[in-house]
């Protein structure tokens, strides 16, 4: 199973939305696909099922030994789509999010869903490479970083990419797919600069071809707890997403 990690430094750079985005087009392509939100705050959950609040996650199975993952994966419409909530953190927190700290649970975590068949497990982190994020970087197989077209934005990305490859230190098969820049404005000058500014300070291969446009559709679907591509104006959308899934099946080595 390929394990692929969406984090970032910052938060509201779009790393759920494209988490959410490039599962749904995983799965339409026929890979089993696992979405699992580790952001404390649970947003995949929030926006793909109502009562996720609810929903024993990812944090209830690393502070409780007894917790298999078949119990807290939840299925969708999709056949080949299901989900884990983030579930109660407030255990984790009390517990402390020290790096290595949930390292085995997040492993045997990992290795349960393989069992159960899945071919792909993407996790949508918190901003920031603590804590859970910490173990999930040492535990995956590839790691993916949204990045929002700004100006500002842009130039701390460097230093996240090298923070990415020190984590090989302790993991040495994780791959640092690259950056995915999103939000972009194509009648923005700034917006342009930025992507433009991106690709002159990162090596070619650091920068994902596909870039995800600024869209209030991604909004809208938020809102209505959907991938953007079940939507009815969505296929533009879909298209983007299913380019980055391609992009990423060039780089990572499926068996
Ligand atoms: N491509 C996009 N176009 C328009 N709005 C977007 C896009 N991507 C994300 N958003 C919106 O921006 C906000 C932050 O995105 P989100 O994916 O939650 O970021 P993060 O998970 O990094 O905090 C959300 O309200 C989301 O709906
Ligand atoms: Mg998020």
């Amino acid at each position: 199973m390929i394990t692929l990690a969406i984090t970032s430094q910052k938060g509201g750079v779009g790393k759920t939305t494209v988490a959410i985005n490039l599962a749904h087009a995983f799965a339409r392509s026929g890979r089993r696909t696992l979405l699992v939100d580790s952001d404390p705050q649970g947003s995949v959950g929030l926006s793909l099922t109502r009562q996720s609040r609810h929903l024993t996650g990812f944090y209830d199975l690393l502070t409780d030994p007894s917790l298999r993952a078949e119990s807290i994966i939840v299925p969708t419409r999709l056949e080949t789509l299901s989900l884990v909530a983030s579930g109660h953190s407030s255990a984790y927190e009390l517990g402390g999010g020290a790096m290595g700290a949930h390292l085995h649970r997040v492993r045997s975590f990992l290795k349960e869903t393989e069992e159960l068949g899945f071919d792909i497990c993407i996790i949508d982190t918190a901003a920031g490479l603590f804590g859970a994020t910490a173990d999930i970087l040492s535990s995956s197989t590839g790691v993916l970083v949204p990045q929002q077209a700004e100006p500002l934005g842009v130039r701390s990305v460097p230093k996240m990419l090298e923070a990415l490859a020190r984590m090989r230190v302790v993991n040495p098969s994780l791959q640092v797919l690259g950056v995915v820049m999103t939000m972009v404005q194509q009648h923005l000058a700034e917006s342009l600069e930025a992507a433009e500014a991106l690709r002159t300070i990162l090596p070619p291969e650091m920068v994902m071809r596909a870039v995800i446009p600024r869209d209030d559709l991604f909004i809208k679907a938020s809102a209505k707890g959907l991938p953007v591509g079940v939507m009815d104006e969505g296929a533009g959308a879909l298209a983007v997403f299913d380019g980055l899934r391609a992009e990423l099946e060039g780089k990572i080595n499926f068996q």
